[in-house]
């Protein structure tokens, strides 16, 4: 059964009624239901969820009940997703929620990243601090919340690894049976090994993430499994609240720059989607600009804005380390086109070199992060040098994924393996301030007490502030 935009009237006080709708990207129809492939049955373009009851809100007014259901114990306050539910599509009932007390992620300052790149106001919102360990969790919750409303039995996604393991924790929590397919070889230890742990059905797949997906959009024509990527726009709805949490967190004066990196397209469309629904409903007096970053290995947005105008989207054959974001034919490439123009956001790529030094840094904050991530401050220092962003400008990296995700990554990277001999000396040069390896030793004081004053001598400005 596909879902459909319906609830008990009356049922439930504490949400609101379902009034949302689906339109089409392409050609605005606006219908009550989705089929399970989520387009237009008129134009196969990609559907989106408007609803006509968000413009009725007054700002000051939610501004006001969101920041208390802070200090609420109802499931659906802790949910830093759930608590923005007067900007989402409301379920039928508080008993469908599947939550993992998703969102509430914090907004780190970069001091170090501040000053080496020097823009002063420079701040990491972290959605590696998510139930799963990515940004993932905020659609997934709401996307699982559908799936069990509509009765499905099953869920499936293709992914590159943080979809699969959110996936299979939320599917676990609302008792539904989940199938993953993931490219054989091309996703993190870390991250197959939540799937499996959740009790997710997992098909290593012998093709890339795009074969993936492909194969899936055939399988729900197929079989009742009811598809949880972010082609799903219950995942992008879910996925706005980043957005909604990071303007709270700056007590509603927007950054000037949101930089976040560039996969399949579906977090920076949530993204845009949220400010322009913010302006539109006055929670902001302006729109931040929406930046997009890729890895060189897996351009396609930079590519179809600078070679076809976004008017067409230029697939790649996908080559990165940084797995996540290893993707050549996103699927919502046209949203990510229409929210750049709307915010007036730049698209940058960013080399593995580039990425593996911007990983380190984030680490060296104390907070790091996932290759994927990294592509947010190897893109600012692209677009400072650009003059695209100023010094003195406000700006947002969003860290989609934790550290611990790729510790084959960080572990190459720290001994030194994780390019061999593909970079040149210059390079491999700078890689090498960052680099900590581990030190084997005789189990002595001695030895310990020697590489300790090593330590302190080849770094003895080392900052503390
Ligand atoms: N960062 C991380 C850590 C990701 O896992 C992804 C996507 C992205 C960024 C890019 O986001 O696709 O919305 O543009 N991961 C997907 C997955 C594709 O299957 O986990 P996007």
């Amino acid at each position: 059964m596909p879902p459909v935009a319906t609830s008990e009237k009356g049922s439930e006080p504490s949400l609101p009624q379902a009034t949302f709708r689906f339109r089409c990207i392409g050609c605005a129809a606006v219908n009550s239901t989705a089929g399970q492939d989520f387009r237009c049955p008129q134009c196969g373009n990609l559907l989106e969820i408007t609803d006509s009851s968000w413009n009725s809100h007054n700002p000051a007014a939610l501004k006001s009940l969101w920041r208390e259901r802070r200090t609420l114990n109802a499931a659906l306050d802790l949910s830093g997703v759930w608590r923005f539910r007067e900007l989402l599509p409301a379920p039928a009932s508080e008993q469908q929620v599947v939550t993992l007390r998703e969102g509430n992620t914090p907004l780190y300052d970069l001091p170090q990243s501040s000053r080496s790149t020097g823009v002063a106001q420079l701040y990491g919102k972290h959605q590696g601090l998510n139930p799963t360990g990515s940004f993932k969790d905020t659609g997934m919750t709401v996307a699982a919340t559908f799936a069990r409303q509509a009765g499905y039995r099953w869920v499936a996604c293709a992914s590159t690894g943080n979809t699969s393991a959110s996936m299979a924790a939320y599917a676990a929590r609302g008792g539904m049976r989940s199938l993953v397919l993931v490219p054989e070889g091309k996703i993190s230890w870390s991250k197959l090994s939540q799937a499996l742990d959740c009790g997710a059905l997992t098909c290593q797949l012998r093709t890339d993430f795009d074969g993936c997906l492909g194969l899936l959009q055939q399988l729900v024509r197929r079989a009742p499994v009811y598809q949880l990527n972010s082609i799903n726009p219950f995942r992008l709805e879910g996925q706005k609240t980043l957005a909604f949490e990071l303007m709270e967190q700056l007590e509603w004066q927007p950054p000037d720059h949101i930089i976040v990196p560039g996969g399949n397209l579906g977090n920076c469309s949530a993204i845009g989607k949220a400010l322009l629904e913010m302006l539109e409903v006055g929670l902001i007096p302006r729109l931040p600009k929406l930046s997009v970053i890729q890895a060189e290995g897996a351009n396609a947005l930079v590519r179809t804005l600078r070679e076809a105008g976004g008017k067409r989207l230029v697939s790649v054959q996908a080559e990165t380390r940084a797995t996540a974001i290893r993707i050549g034919n996103p699927a919502s490439w046209e949203k990510a086109v229409k929210v750049l123009q709307a915010t007036g956001g730049a698209c940058e790529q960013v080399s593995e070199v580039e990425i593996a030094q911007a990983k380190a840094e984030i680490g060296a904050e104390g907070i790091g992060c996932e290759p994927a991530s990294a592509v947010t401050l190897a893109g600012l220092r692209k677009l400072l040098h650009q003059d695209f962003v100023k010094p003195e400008e406000t700006v947002v990296l969003v860290l989609t994924g934790s550290l611990l995700k790729d510790p084959d990554f960080t572990m190459e990277f720290h001994r030194g393996d994780l390019f061999q001999s593909s970079i040149d000396e210059k390079e491999g040069a700078k890689l090498n301030e960052f680099r900590h390896p581990p030190v084997v030793l005789d189990a002595t004081l001695d030895a310990v007490i020697k590489t300790l004053e090593q330590a302190e001598k080849s770094d003895p400005n080392h900052s503390n502030a």
